[in-house]
């Protein structure tokens, strides 16, 4: 059974606090997707390196986004849930995928030139090889879809294109994969630059939600949010940013379409309909924030996780590389 379901391979970056962007564009997406493919969900810390981090930081954040995985209702026992630094064939696929990536294509990377812009003094060549070392990812594993907000959409297109090279200069070895971007979501705008995606690393913290927040602090931050001075509350992402923004979340955390939650607005201010989205965030976080607390007490249970989440990814992982191995020509004993 397990076999037929297609695969679905994803992966979030340990790197400072979740938003409620990575909640909608990933992780809430995977627990609808769970019971209908057969999923491998990644904690990329390999990719989390390639802009400086604290070390003691980065082991706190790995266990506290393990902790948020299985606390968002990810189930360990249904998916392949692991630490991408436990399974050491992504170093192994990415060295060799990199003799079929060009260094013009990595140059044009969107995200290479945003971070290079950003961190001017450490332009360093794993932040370049960043989609190589994420096309290893998605292709080790054989995935079908890959569920992703818009902004990976660069980062999927490069690892089609490397898939494509590899299985037409050899036979067929990768499985190409597809981008699962959700309708609403696939893209959150910052709260207060709304034609800006929320980030973890925003200069100003009031734009972003991060799933740590307290209800007080979300729902003074939807107060906050830029709308517009039309006072209707409609869906129309063009002409108003801030108001499509706060409905594609209230739609998400509520589980309305963009239409019922048009409706259920209809003549009403902005000042109502900026607190309930404040308010239905707050009321969906709160529970997940309470169970997250209780896992991250459980250590040996979290390790547990980790380690029968390496087995299962490593045996899938290493067929794949060795396949490669052979093709390419790499003497096996
Ligand atoms: P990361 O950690 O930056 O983001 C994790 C996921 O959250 C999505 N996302 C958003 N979606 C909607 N609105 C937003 N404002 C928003 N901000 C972030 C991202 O699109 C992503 O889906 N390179 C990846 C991690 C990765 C990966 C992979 C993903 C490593 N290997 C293999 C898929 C497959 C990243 O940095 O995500």
């Amino acid at each position: 059974m397990q076999e037929e379901r297609k695969i679905l391979y994803s992966a979030v970056q340990p790197t400072n606090n979740l938003t409620i962007g990575n909640y909608i564009g990933a992780v809430s997406n995977w627990v609808n997707l769970q019971s209908q493919y057969d999923c491998v969900f990644a904690i990329a810390n390999m990719h989390a390196i390639t802009v400086r981090q604290n070390p003691a930081e980065l082991r706190k954040n790995t266990l506290s986004l393990l902790a948020l995985y299985i606390a968002c209702g990810i189930d360990p026992q249904k998916c392949v849930l692991y630490l991408q630094s436990h399974v050491p064939a992504h170093a192994e696929l990415a060295w060799v995928l990199n003799t079929f990536t060009y260094v013009g294509e990595m140059e044009r990377m969107t995200q290479f030139k945003d971070k290079s812009a950003k961190h001017a003094d450490n332009i360093n060549m794993g932040l370049m090889d960043y989609p190589v070392l994420m096309a290893a990812d998605i292709l080790l594993y054989r995935a079908d879809v890959v569920p992703v907000g818009v902004d990976q959409r660069q980062h999927l297109e490069i690892t089609r294109d490397i898939a494509v090279r590899f299985n037409n200069i050899y036979s067929p070895t990768f499985t190409v994969p597809e981008g699962l971007y959700m309708k609403v979501g696939a893209k959150i705008g910052d709260l207060l630059e709304p034609s800006k995606k929320m980030s973890k690393s925003a200069e100003n913290a009031n734009g972003s939600v991060f799933l740590s927040d307290d209800r007080d602090t979300i729902i003074r931050k939807f107060r906050r949010a830029v709308t517009d001075s039309e006072a209707c509350v409609k869906y129309d992402p063009e002409n108003k940013p801030g108001v499509s923004n706060l409905l594609s979340i209230y739609s998400v955390f509520s589980g309305q379409s963009i239409e019922e939650c048009e409706r259920r607005f209809e003549g009403k201010g902005y000042g109502d309909f900026k607190l309930a989205v404040g308010e239905v965030v707050a009321d969906k976080l709160a529970p997940i924030q309470t169970e997250q607390a209780k896992l991250l007490a459980d250590k040996a249970y979290l390790d547990g996780v980790l380690k029968d989440g390496a087995e299962r990814a490593a045996r899938r992982a290493n067929r794949t590389l060795s396949k490669v191995y052979k093709k390419i020509g790499f003497y096996q004993l």
